[in-house]
């Protein structure tokens, strides 16, 4: 790829001005470490971002702040005088039952604890749900320790000694798992409503469920190993006459390198990219207070961290992030690795996939760029592999997988992308096209996807690998971002695009992008048109390092919302950038539209949300949002919107991401035959579920079902639904 002098300057003009000297030094020390530790060199990858205030950007756009001055949000006055910082010590004690946690979970506008209404209280101590209705929620309110048992390990009759008294104990038919292979399999006979006959097909999903080894938590959730589930949903032709469907429940652990290894080893081996790591015991010895209580890495002195992993850079891929089905392969997706190939009826572990030989296993991604000045004998034979990114997407046209893969180069601070397009049929590469992207240090987590084009936004971050390397930082944590640069969005053609183009790039305001939704040509305007979560600018520096802990804490994470980007293509650049209409103060992830629109004007999109009030707090809901006709008012923080068709199941509850499903042999053209299937968790009951919305009647009508599961599963990240357990084409978020 070559992109022309004027790309190139707006590229390097605005790198200059937003990485300080001091980077540019760290990165010659860097670069002279990778000489001397070429095998040694690591992805730098990041799958979730935080910044610290938006306010500023907020009141620049109209925005007001409309919280009361000393109480959160709808919640009773604090009543008594902690502060943060009390608060994550507090966190940090391992005695989860306390009354400490009995507190409304801190947001991003209200990060000190506040002490639960009279009613939370009396549902917290009688261990029930509070009553209530869909006017008091949507507002953000949700309770900690709810929050905490929702990333809690399965628990097992063997491992009682992990497990505190308030562990995910559930209903009396709960159903344990296998401690090594997270195997579980059972019946689903515990519903409420009924499942609708033409929701046919499998639901897989994937994400962190095994937070730790032998009694040693991780120190941030997302390093946890994955945890792949799958129900079925059979078809009723199939159904013997008077049988009813029977949805069968499947759970296993990917059974990566790592996490073998580590569980033979009882204790952790690998680094994990947000802060995991080994505990050298030359100067003490670890506590092991267990996988479902607090991380005991905080207490690590900076002597231990250095014995511990100074130069080890062994990066585990947990294959945690996203699970598809395609070609016959079912893969569990970890974006800084090689997918893991899954048994797709039995979810047994297979191995590495070399995604139709087009991936090398066993090496890192990381080329020199100098290649061409270094005979082959002398290179590394671990250096020029490439790692495959978690979110591919399915060609609703064409019904292929599109897919790049990523090496650092190592000399320039650039990104070698390769995109793919995959066969349905077999899983074999029918077209694939190389860019090198300059100066991006980070992989993009997610691309927009139209008919001809394929889009990556490149966040202004970048790698300070000196505390990395020497053992005193994760990678993640090591990330350093400027909140305030303008980011680019490079565009580039799809492989088997019939008009093939020169990529270029266009300049975007600040604004971190984390999930696309979809993105289309518009066919009137002739612009590029995509849809966004992500974060809006921020002065923060600090990056990724203060997000983690327990659960996620939302006082240090913005709120997500869902942005309408444009771009025009013949001007090469962004003519509008602003949260999505119909979207206003909706603190919204995981969007997505139905799959056959992904490439087209959708009318409508959905999103697990946290609340309709614009701040930041656990998600527990789902919404609606008309992104082509909504309105676009600006409302002030703290307002909820209450045009947007949403449903929440109550302050104990939470939410995961959302799936479109469409209705078998349905109209694969309206956008409302369809179902929209989340995960949710019940924190009285420890207890988590499949919520089924019919989306041709409103989501505030609620659920049709809830498919009530026996064991318990945690919060999770990414899924698909496919059509069969043969690995065929997913429904893809
Ligand atoms: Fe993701």
């Amino acid at each position: 790829m070559t992109y022309d002098e004027e790309d190139m300057k707006r590229i390097q003009s605005s790198s200059s001005s937003s990485y300080c000297s001091t980077l540019w030094n760290n990165n010659i020390i860097i670069i002279m470490f990778c000489f001397l530790f070429m095998t040694l060199q690591q992805p730098k990858v990041i799958q979730s971002f935080t910044i610290h205030s938006t306010t500023a950007y907020l009141s620049k756009q109209g925005v007001e702040l409309s919280l009361p001055s000393s109480t959160s949000l709808f919640v009773t006055q604090i009543d008594n005088n902690k502060n943060i910082e009390t608060s994550i010590q507090n966190e940090n004690e391992n005695n989860s039952n306390d009354l400490k946690y009995w507190n409304i979970g801190p947001t991003f506008y209200n990060p000190n604890p506040t002490s639960p209404s009279s009613k939370l209280k009396s549902a917290l101590s009688t261990n029930t749900h509070p009553i209530e209705d869909e006017n008091e929620l949507g507002k953000g309110v949700f309770l900690n320790i709810d929050w905490r048992k929702a990333w809690y390990t399965y628990p097992t009759t063997t491992s009682t000694k992990d497990e505190t008294s308030t562990s995910a104990a559930g209903c009396d038919d709960d159903i344990t798992i296998d401690d090594n292979t997270g195997y579980t399999e059972y019946t689903i006979d515990n519903i409420d409503g009924v499942v609708p006959n033409d929701l046919v097909g499998v639901l897989y999903r994937n994400g962190p469920g095994k937070f730790g080894v032998d009694g040693e938590r991780v120190k941030h959730v997302l390093d946890a190993d994955g945890l792949v589930l799958q129900i079925t949903f059979p078809n009723n032709k199939n159904v013997e006459k008077d049988k009813e469907r029977e949805f069968i429940f499947r759970s296993r652990f990917v059974q990566t390198k790592g996490l073998i290894e580590e569980t033979n080893a009882k204790r952790f081996i690998y680094r994990g990219t947000f802060g995991t790591g080994p505990w050298s015991t030359l100067l003490s010895t670890p506590p092991k207070n267990g996988i479902n209580a607090d991380s005991w890495l905080d207490q690590q002195s900076i002597p231990c961290k250095v014995l511990s992993n100074a130069f080890n850079t062994n990066i585990k891929n947990t294959a945690n992030t996203q699970i598809i089905s395609f070609g016959g392969k079912l893969l569990a997706l970890f974006e800084a690795g090689l997918p893991y190939e899954l048994n797709p009826k039995t979810l047994e572990t297979i191995g590495e996939f070399d995604m139709g030989g087009v991936l090398t296993k066993d090496k890192l991604p990381v080329k020199l760029g100098m290649e061409d000045a270094i005979p082959e004998q002398f290179m590394p034979s671990i250096i020029g592999g490439a790692a495959h990114t978690a979110h591919p997407n399915v060609c609703p046209d064409s019904g292929n997988l599109v897919g790049w893969h990523w090496s650092q180069i190592v000399v320039d601070k650039s990104l070698e992308v390769t995109f793919t397009e995959w066969s349905k049929e077999d899983f074999s590469p029918i077209a694939k096209s190389t860019f090198k992207v300059p100066n991006c240090e980070l992989a993009p987590h997610d691309m927009a996807l139209t008919k001809n084009c394929i889009l990556l936004k490149v966040n202004a971050l970048t790698m300070n690998q000196l505390p990395f390397l020497m053992g005193l930082k994760g990678p993640a944590a090591s990330l350093e971002m400027d909140g305030q640069a303008n980011v680019f969005v490079h565009v580039f053609p799809r492989p088997t695009a019939k008009e093939q183009f020169e990529p270029f790039v266009a300049e975007v305001p600040p604004c971190f992008s984390i999930h696309f939704s979809h993105a289309y040509e518009d066919e009137e305007s002739g612009n590029i048109v995509s849809f966004f979560s992500g974060w809006p600018p921020s002065d923060s520096k600090d990056f990724l390092g203060a997000w983690g802990g327990f659960a996620p804490n939302f006082a240090v994470i913005p709120p997500t919302y869902y942005w309408k980007m444009v771009i025009d293509p013949r001007e090469r650049k962004c003519v509008h950038l602003d949260v999505a209409p119909g979207s206003v103060n909706a603190c919204a992830e995981h969007p997505l539209v139905h799959p056959n629109f992904t490439t087209t004007k959708a009318k409508y999109a959905y999103a697990v949300v946290s609340n309709l009030v614009g701040d930041a707090s656990a998600p527990c809901g789902y919404a609606k949002l008309l992104v082509e006709d909504g309105d676009e008012r600006k409302r002030k923080i703290g307002e909820i919107n209450e045009d947007i068709d949403a449903y929440f199941f109550g302050t104990r509850f939470f939410a995961g991401e959302p799936l479109i499903v469409p209705k078998h042999e349905g109209d694969i053209n309206n956008e409302e035959a369809a179902y929209l299937l989340g995960m949710i968790f019940d924190a009285v009951k420890d207890r988590a579920g499949v919520a089924i919305f019919d989306l041709e009647r409103n989501l505030n009508e609620g659920p049709i079902a809830t498919m009530w599961l026996k064991s318990s599963v945690p919060h999770g990240l990414h899924g698909c639904f496919a059509a069969d357990q043969n690995g065929s084409s997913s429904v893809f978020c």
